[in-house]
């Protein structure tokens, strides 16, 4: 099938381009559509901004490491599509608006973009596509997700390459030099997270992938979080392969990932699942059987039929998050986060901040521990963040790793009230001597 007419058939331009944001309830339930609010960084506009979320007012969200929640102009989109398709009978074809927009975001091709359900599966093209035998060695951090390590471990498991996990150091120059020691004969890759699910802290991913290019090694990052939250650009970055995700920090629908591949290593990156839109041409009557290789693109790796509404509705995160505005989007998060830690510091030594404190590991997520000499709580940490979701409070524990902590994420959608609300309940459940449990 020709790859050409897939892009021209089938999607209507309506489905495409369905984006209206709307600022109040999902358009069906009769909201207005109101664009010229004048954004700025006074509270009452944050306050305005909320309003596009459906969430429930008695719930604070404070987890959008795990999942980001969805505003109403995504909602709607989504709805939009699946409409548009159940009344057209319309078919959802790829076109690349969606890499197209993603690149001119992050700096770099189209071509260098393919789009994935999740951040595991981009780590898994990525993963079984380098050309490691046994005995390569592949350095990982001790902070991986299961999605960020699963692909290694089971190559190790299946092909006997070698992975060593590295811990994260404390400061930047200390991240890097924990990496660089590690580094032996053996190793190939470096595939590190720009930013780690157990606390957050931003790691200095440019000075690693200089550090795997001067050393003639491969550089991989799981960027799960980074998209949304901190503004950043892949040319500038100069990893080789990067994997990230809509359903995070850029408020898309969940599942739906993205994998970026520099343009001159997508021919040198073994692809094995294929099937239509990696292809441009096949015939099964020639003889012997005829199939094109592979195109060089890394829409490849986004084979057969996928749910054209969640494309809608990345694209229409990607708009309301232009809407908004990056820059003030990661200002707001960071001054949250910063409201945030100074009241944990503040705590005389009770908690233990378990991110590095200079400005370039900061991100939107803050990983601590309630120090057990000051708490009469059994297992502080996951204790908590249960008595937190029995008072409609989400945090998330991290337990895997042995890392144990309890990880705060502040997005733009939430505000100083709502870490006070977090504040009275930690203090309530790990230091007031009349509510051990
Ligand atoms: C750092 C990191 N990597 C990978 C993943 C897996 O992401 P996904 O669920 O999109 O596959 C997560 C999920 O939380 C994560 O935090």
């Amino acid at each position: 099938m020709d790859r050409k007419k897939f892009i021209k058939t089938g999607v209507s331009a309506a489905l495409v381009s369905s984006f209206s944001p709307s600022w109040g309830k999902p358009k069906n339930a009769g909201a207005p559509n109101d664009t010229s609010v004048n954004l700025s960084y006074d509270v009452s506009t944050w306050e305005k901004i909320r309003q596009a979320f459906p969430l429930k007012q008695n719930i604070t969200f404070l987890n959008n490491g795990t999942m980001g929640i969805t505003p109403n102009p995504v909602l709607n989109a989504i709805t939009e599509s699946f409409t548009h398709i159940a009344e057209n009978g319309a078919y959802p074809h790829h076109n690349n608006q969606l890499e197209t927009q993603l690149a001119t975001l992050l700096g770099c091709l189209p071509e260098e973009i393919g789009i994935t359900k999740n951040v595991s599966e981009s780590i898994n093209h990525i993963a079984w596509g380098l050309p490691l035998k046994s005995g390569d060695e592949v350095l990982i951090t001790q902070h991986e997700h299961i999605g960020g390590c699963a692909a290694w471990m089971r190559r190790a498991q299946l092909e006997g390459i070698r992975v060593t996990a590295v811990p994260i150091g404390s400061t930047p120059d200390e991240c890097l030099s924990l990496i660089a020691r590690a580094i032996s004969p053996k190793t190939k890759a470096i595939a590190v997270p720009h930013i780690p699910c157990t606390t957050g802290q931003v790691l200095p991913v440019k000075a690693i992938c200089a550090l795997a290019r001067e050393k003639g090694l491969i550089s991989v990052l799981d960027g799960a979080h980074p998209l949304g939250m901190i503004q950043f650009n892949l040319r500038e970055i100069d990893c080789d392969y990067y994997a990230g995700c809509f359903h995070k920090w850029m408020l898309g629908p969940i599942g739906s990932g993205w994998m970026y591949i520099k343009k001159d290593l997508i021919d040198k990156t073994r692809i094995t699942h294929v099937a239509a839109y990696s292809v441009n041409a096949f015939d099964m009557s020639a003889v012997p059987p005829h199939m094109d290789i592979p195109i060089l693109e890394v829409s490849r790796y986004a084979y057969g039929s996928f749910s054209g509404p969640h494309i809608a509705g990345c694209k229409a995160a990607l708009d309301w998050y232009q809407l908004i505005g990056p820059a003030r989007i990661e200002n707001r998060i960071k001054q949250l986060n910063t409201y945030l830690r100074n009241k944990l510091e503040d705590t005389d030594g009770k908690v233990k901040i378990l991110n590095a404190k200079d400005p370039s590991s900061q991100g939107a997520q803050l990983g601590f521990q309630i120090m057990p000499a000051h708490t009469a709580q059994k297992d502080p940490n996951q204790g908590f963040v249960n008595f937190a979701r029995e008072n409609g409070l989400i945090l998330r524990y991290v337990g895997e790793n042995k890392v144990d902590c309890v990880r705060v994420s502040t997005h733009y959608y939430n505000n100083e009230t709502e870490i006070d609300r977090f504040f009275e309940l930690l203090k309530d459940y790990a230091w007031n001597p009349a509510s051990t449990r």
